[in-house]
């Protein structure tokens, strides 16, 4: 089979995720166009995106005459019709809301040629909750990126329902031209393969941890240093923001009912607090100190 030919990339969604994957089609050396509806969104990603890339010539690892010709490569704009004529492949990367996206995806089926390929980065909705609101069913799939996707190189390639080989393909072999590792998943499950792992060994932490069975620096200790895991789940927890996780479980909770899927207590007392992690500064750990330490209750 001959190779889906890319020459236009468009990205919608400049936040923390679409920024960084516009700049990775851009870095591979393909016209990339990057969307959203807020224009100053689209100044911030651009100015991250240049102090993240810059580091690179900093250390040598680019010529910055490959920095400014990658920036030229990516246009930014805040039209979506303007982002995706013309466009072979799109990745939708806005918020995480299903009304939304599929509203994104029934303008981007409006506005990309009929060839093109359209691909959602979420975390958690997959990609048959959204390909009907298109008339391209089976050129819609999955594609999961990771935070920060300028520095992790996994890509989760989904194949819907109704997604066809050589979409999936074609997601397959963009990631690559990349520089990205995809993996391709040849159905869908929520959660994915990563996060669907990172549940099962989160949750069992919160078990162990509840039932006194040890403490959490003890549980990440042992991650550590019995796993070779870089981070133990509780550092990882306060790492992400405890208010993702807490959510996260909240959703999950609210749908199935089952007090098993109820965030833990040791989470929720801390996402009541206020205590969110490193990035208020306190979670499970205590990050004015250095190294952090074990907070208490
Ligand atoms: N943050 C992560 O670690 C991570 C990792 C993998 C996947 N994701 C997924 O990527 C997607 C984006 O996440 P993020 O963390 O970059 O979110 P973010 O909040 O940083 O960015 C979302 C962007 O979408 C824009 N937006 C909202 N509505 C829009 C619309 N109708 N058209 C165009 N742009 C619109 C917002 O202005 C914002 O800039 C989500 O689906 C999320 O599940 C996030």
């Amino acid at each position: 089979m001959s190779e889906f030919e890319i020459e236009t990339f468009c990205v919608t969604g400049a936040g923390q995720m679409g920024s960084q994957i516009a700049m990775l089609g851009a870095l591979a050396g393909i016209e990339t166009r990057l969307h959203d509806i807020s224009a100053e969104q689209i100044e911030r990603a651009m100015a991250q995106n240049r102090k993240h890339v810059g580091r690179r010539v900093e250390k040598g690892k680019m010529s910055s005459e490959e920095l400014e010709a990658a920036f030229s490569r990516l246009k930014t704009t805040d039209d979506l019709a303007e982002a995706a004529s013309g466009a072979d492949f799109v990745v939708e990367a806005v918020v995480e809301k299903l009304d939304v996206k599929r509203e994104v995806f029934a303008q981007l089926d409006r506005h990309a040629p009929a060839h093109a390929i359209l691909a959602s980065n979420s975390s958690y909705l997959m990609s048959s909750e959204i390909a009907d609101a298109t008339s391209r069913r089976g050129k819609v799939c999955n594609m999961h990126f990771f935070y920060p996707p300028l520095v992790m190189r996994l890509v989760e390639v989904v194949r819907g329902e109704t997604t066809e080989e050589a979409t999936a393909l074609a997601a397959m072999g963009l990631a690559r031209r990349m520089g990205r590792e995809p993996v391709l998943l040849h159905k869908e499950m929520p959660g994915f393969l990563v996060n669907r792992i990172l549940r099962a060994i989160s949750n069992e932490a919160y078990f162990l941890l509840e039932s006194g069975v040890a403490s959490f620096e003890d549980i990440d200790k042992a991650c550590r240093q019995g796993l070779n895991h870089p981070l133990g789940p509780f550092q990882l927890s306060d790492f992400s923001g405890l208010d993702i996780g807490y959510n996260a479980r909240m959703e999950i909770y609210r749908r199935t009912g089952r007090e098993e899927d109820r965030p833990a207590p040791s989470l929720a007392r801390r996402v009541e607090r206020g205590d969110l992690g490193r990035k208020t500064g306190r979670g499970f750990y205590d990050y004015s100190t250095d190294p952090p330490t074990p907070t208490g209750e």
